[in-house]
């Protein structure tokens, strides 16, 4: 027996009909701002993300699952080398992939209205596996390019806030924090600021923060390690050091979300594990949970991402939410929808030589779009009706040898178990009267 792989998960039908649900819900609430669905490929050139991402993330440096073709990989294994646009990645994340998509077939051309975009679909990363945390995962995510105002920022992180509320979450459920990450002006000198500060805690610093310290030195801020965390408690705050542009823009989007009455909380210690963003930056956290993976969904805004991955300067905002981590904390608040498998008939046989009839009967019935299902295993009448209810049906078509001979059927409705008898010729259209 071969399992699936450690760190992935089936979504049986009754999850997978949930997912579609949740999937429905987000397009239909971002597209009351005017995101459309966009679909780029699952894997993309590494070099894409290496740059896009940043080659110091631990996404990018070690959770990437990089794929290799046929020939390429025998000419790898033979020592020999490939060509750059060979070496491709499963997608770690969507942000990426729908920029590069953008710059590709310039949908925003000079003067033109943002981009509004939006996706679904796995992403991979080799991480270790835990309770919320996969290999594959679903993200929904939607990504806005070409607009770098803050209403922009505003209106996504409401949007986000309501889907939220309309799959379920209570507002006390989730909690909503944003922070600034400065921007190319600013943010050096204030990455220089912590890097001086951890050098002077250098002695108590676990080793990755060690290693991180010259590259990455704003990581230590996620380390788990309660050491480094204290010594993160008294580092510099960004929102201390964000140049007037940055400070004003991040003003003004708290701003528009205190007029929407979004509820949020402030940390200056949030700054997200990809390389790209600046300015706005915000991640959507259970409250209560006491999980390791609390975070449900995060984003915000990436000015220079289109030019990191080789394109012309072009603003973007954006998010992503982790379908997995929102349907656990869903499941546990009993709200994952019941999605029970239902057709509106079931046609039944009395007799072994009404099958054909049957047979023919659902198919008339399903051509005139009601959902129709019949016995395939030679059930008895009593188990085909056990059938019926176990799979809801809202009536059952009794097909029996006397009625027949007269060409007649029995229609029985199974909420108040009315039953009537009607010409076979009509049957179909009454049960289409009744749906
Ligand atoms: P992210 O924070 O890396 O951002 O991922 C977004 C969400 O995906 C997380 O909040 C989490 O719910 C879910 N997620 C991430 N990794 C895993 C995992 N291993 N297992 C299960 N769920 C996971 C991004 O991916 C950015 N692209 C978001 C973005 C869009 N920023 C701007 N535009």
């Amino acid at each position: 027996m071969i399992n699936a792989p450690e760190g992935t998960r089936d979504l049986l039908p009754d999850e997978a009909a949930f997912w579609k649900e949740f999937q429905r819900i987000a397009a239909d609430e971002f597209g009351k701002y005017g995101y459309v669905a966009i679909d780029t490929p699952i894997i993309e050139q590494t070099e894409l993300f290496v740059r896009g991402i940043g080659e110091a993330t631990d996404v990018v440096s070690k959770e990437m699952f990089t794929a290799i073709s046929g020939e390429n990989l025998k000419t790898l294994l033979g020592g020999g080398h490939i060509k750059g646009k060979s070496r491709l990645s499963l997608r770690p994340e969507g942000t990426a992939g729908v920029v590069r998509a953008v710059l590709q077939h310039d949908l925003v051309p000079q003067g033109a209205a943002p981009a509004k975009l939006m996706y679904a679909g796995p992403m991979f990363r080799a991480e270790r596996p835990q309770k919320g945390r996969q290999r594959q995962f679903n993200q929904v995510g939607v990504e806005c390019l070409g607009a770098d105002d803050p209403t922009i920022d505003a209106e996504g992180i409401i949007m986000l806030m309501r889907f939220f509320e309309r799959v379920g979450f209570a507002a006390s459920d989730i909690t909503l924090l944003v922070n600034s990450m400065g921007c190319d002006q600013c943010r050096p000198a204030y990455r220089e600021l912590v890097r001086e500060h951890l050098q002077a805690h250098a002695d108590d610093l676990c080793e990755t923060c060690l290693s991180r310290m010259e590259l990455n030195p704003l990581r230590s801020f996620d380390c788990k390690n309660p050491d480094c965390a204290a010594i993160m408690e008294t580092a510099p705050r960004i929102t201390d050091h964000l140049c007037d542009e940055c400070r004003d823009h991040y003003s003004r989007v708290r701003r528009l979300l205190d007029g929407a009455e979004i509820a949020y909380r402030e940390d200056s210690r949030l700054v997200r594990g990809l390389d790209y963003y600046t300015r706005t930056v915000f991640e959507v956290q259970i409250a209560d949970n006491d999980h390791a993976q609390n975070a449900i969904g995060g984003g915000g805004r990436y000015d220079r991402l289109a030019e990191e991955v080789g394109g012309r300067a072009m603003p973007g905002f954006g998010f992503a939410l982790g379908y997995e981590r929102c349907a656990i904390a869903l499941a546990e608040r009993g709200l994952m929808f019941p999605t029970a498998r239902r057709c509106d008939v079931f046609v039944a046989c009395a007799t072994d030589d009404a099958r054909d009839a049957a047979f023919e009967l659902a198919q008339l019935c399903r051509d005139q779009a009601i959902s129709t299902e019949l016995d395939h295993q030679g059930r008895s009448l009593k188990s085909q009706f056990k059938l019926a209810d176990k799979l809801n049906a809202r009536f059952v078509v009794i097909l029996g040898s006397d009625e027949l001979s007269q060409g007649l059927v029995k229609i029985r409705n199974m909420v108040n178990h009315d039953e009537q008898l009607v010409d076979v010729q009509l049957a179909v259209a009454t049960l289409g009267s009744l749906m």
